[in-house]
């Protein structure tokens, strides 16, 4: 099945409030996991995180690393509303600020503070026609050998196929989530394509791999050069 691409930005406040109410324990979970699997010796620095929506994950991995900041970026003013609401409810604040930045364009200040000990992006690169944007940044703001991990949704074989994953993990959510994440499901790359995106962006060194039955995972170091 051919890529169909979904809007860059979730800035719809409707759209924007859905997700941020959705039911993300799994996935986002099993990102902390892979993470954790992956770089089992990292515990403290600060951490870009891309794409970063209403911030569960960035608030998750404050929790597990005590001596950790985030940095939280997302392009989106309606998410990081969201995201400074559920730092401040969670008592974060201190240590995770959020940034309006839209990949691509001239960064603001926050993120000029790094490079960052590990950079990590959740559920972004689907929404990109232009990936490099996604692996360019993580070139420039991430420390040489600093753990980098980019967790996405993975193309299925069919309209037909995404619409029994769709019924599978939110039957049971509001419409809107539903649709957005029938569109997530067409707008997401494969594996191959992701391979030829990394060799393009000199990270051929990355690993790419199959998660789950609907996710892709790329991790590595930032080497030099
Ligand atoms: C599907 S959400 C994922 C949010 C979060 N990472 C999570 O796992 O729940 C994708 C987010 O990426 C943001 N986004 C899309 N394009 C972006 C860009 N070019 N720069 C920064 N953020 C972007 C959207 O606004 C949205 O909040």
């Amino acid at each position: 099945m051919k890529r169909v691409p979904e809007p860059e930005l979730m800035d719809e406040p409707d759209q924007a409030r859905a997700y941020a109410e959705a039911d993300f324990e799994q996935p986002n979970a099993l990102f902390v996991d892979t993470f954790v699997r992956c770089f089992p010796n990292f515990n403290r620095g600060r951490l870009l995180d891309v794409g970063c929506g209403p911030a569960d994950i960035p608030i998750r991995f404050a929790r597990l690393y005590p001596a950790l900041n985030v940095v939280a970026v997302d392009g989106a003013q309606s998410m990081i509303t969201l995201a400074d609401r559920a730092i401040e409810r969670a008592g974060m604040a201190t240590r995770i600020s959020t940034l309006c930045w839209r990949i691509g364009q001239q960064p603001g200040p926050g993120v000029n503070q790094g490079p960052f000990d590990a950079v990590i992006s959740n559920s972004l690169l689907h929404h990109l026609n232009a990936p490099e944007t996604l692996w360019r940044a993580i070139s420039l703001y991430a420390k040489i050998h600093a753990p980098v991990l980019v967790m996405d949704l993975r193309r299925p074989r069919s309209q037909h196929a995404a619409n029994q994953i769709v019924e599978q993990y939110s039957g049971n959510e509001p419409e809107i989530l539903k649709r957005d994440f029938y569109h997530s499901l067409l707008a997401a790359y494969r594996e191959d394509e992701v391979q030829e995106q990394l060799i393009a962006a000199g990270l051929s060194h990355f690993n790419v791999g199959r998660i789950s039955d609907r996710h892709l995972a790329v991790h590595g170091r930032l080497s030099a050069g």
